[in-house]
């Protein structure tokens, strides 16, 4: 099996239908308002995002965190990664009245459990969720700053795009990259190439998330690939979200070949019906990368992961 890694992945959106269905029956809550015969139901990318809220809503204890991502790391092992990133948000641990640092000792509780049973790496990117508002996102960034969990080692924003100015958030990624965390923003998902290079030019991540619609200007292309930025690229996710109306209009294949630093990720895998080791067969059927070249996607997303240098080196 190819190893793999995962630069993308939002832990609230990697919870499976059925563990969903488990947390329902525990909490007394009726779900069939987003699953229905043991599948997420939702038909555009506002509705997804009630589901995802839905679903995050019935996790409320650290326990139940440590459950989710023990559950998601250790099928992703299965799946021959080595090595994982996840999103997590404490404003949905809030909405339940979970602390940010209970929601993020649960989450490394399971990491470490996973660890254990599969030696798979991971580490935690804690996100501000852009349509909450700028103060929201400002807290999101001062937990992942002063909480001093050797774990969490990203900052990030996710959400819907379309809403704000990247400008009014600079101050929550300045706050993150100065406490030395590494930082990636959604941008060039439902928005354009002008929502990446407002990105860029006003957040300056390392990484950003998707990125795909960049290929509607030549020259902001040439500008990532000049400047190095990593793409965390979702395939599946862009085309059940209709960001592409098929995969063989997905750009990645022209991304990769202009110089583009590009990854292979699952986004919200129970919701987009993927997975990891999916999106590598994708890359492999429908964009013709062969094993070496999904070795160096994987290697690129090592070499782009906000890890410690000795556990980078262990990885590649
Ligand atoms: N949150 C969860 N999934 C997302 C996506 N695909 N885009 C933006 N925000 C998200
Ligand atoms: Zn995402």
């Amino acid at each position: 099996m190819i190893p793999k890694a995962e630069l993308h992945c939002h832990i609230e959106g990697a919870a499976a239908p059925e563990l969903v269905l488990r947390q329902a029956e525990k909490y007394g809550a009726d779900v069939s308002a987003f699953i229905r015969e043991g599948a997420y139901h939702w038909h555009d990318f506002t509705s997804f995002l009630k589901a995802y809220d839905g679903a995050a809503g019935l996790f409320r204890t650290p326990e139940d965190y440590a459950l989710l991502a023990e559950t998601y790391l250790c099928e992703l092992a299965g799946q021959g990664a080595i090595y994982a990133e996840f999103f997590t948000s404490p404003d949905h641990a809030e909405r339940i009245d979970l602390s940010a640092r209970s929601y993020t000792e649960g989450l490394a509780e399971g990491m470490r459990r996973a660890r254990e049973t599969t030696g798979i790496e991971a580490r935690m990117i804690v996100t501000g969720v852009r349509h909450v508002g700028v103060e929201a996102v400002e807290k999101a960034a001062l937990f992942a700053a002063q909480c001093g969990h050797p774990l969490v080692t990203g900052f990030g924003m996710a959400g819907d795009e379309r809403i704000g100015h990247s400008r009014d958030f600079a101050r929550a990624f300045d706050i993150a990259r100065e406490a030395g965390l590494g930082v990636t923003v959604h941008a060039g998902e439902f928005g354009g190439p002008e929502s990446v290079e407002a990105a860029l030019d006003t957040l300056r991540p390392a990484r950003i998330g998707h990125g795909v619609r960049a290929i509607e200007k030549p020259a902001l292309v040439e500008r990532l690939s000049a400047e190095g930025v990593v793409l965390e690229i979702c395939p599946v996710s862009n085309m059940v979200l209709g960001v592409f109306p098929d995969l063989a209009g997905h750009p990645f294949p022209a991304l990769y070949d202009a110089g583009c630093k590009v990854t292979l990720n699952s986004d919200d895998p129970p919701h987009f019906r993927t997975s990891l080791g999916y999106e590598y067969e994708v890359a492999s059927r429908h964009f013709g990368l062969d094993e070496e070249a999904l070795a160096g996607i994987t290697r690129t997303a090592v070499e782009a992961a906000f890890v410690d240098e000795p556990t980078r080196s262990a990885l590649l």
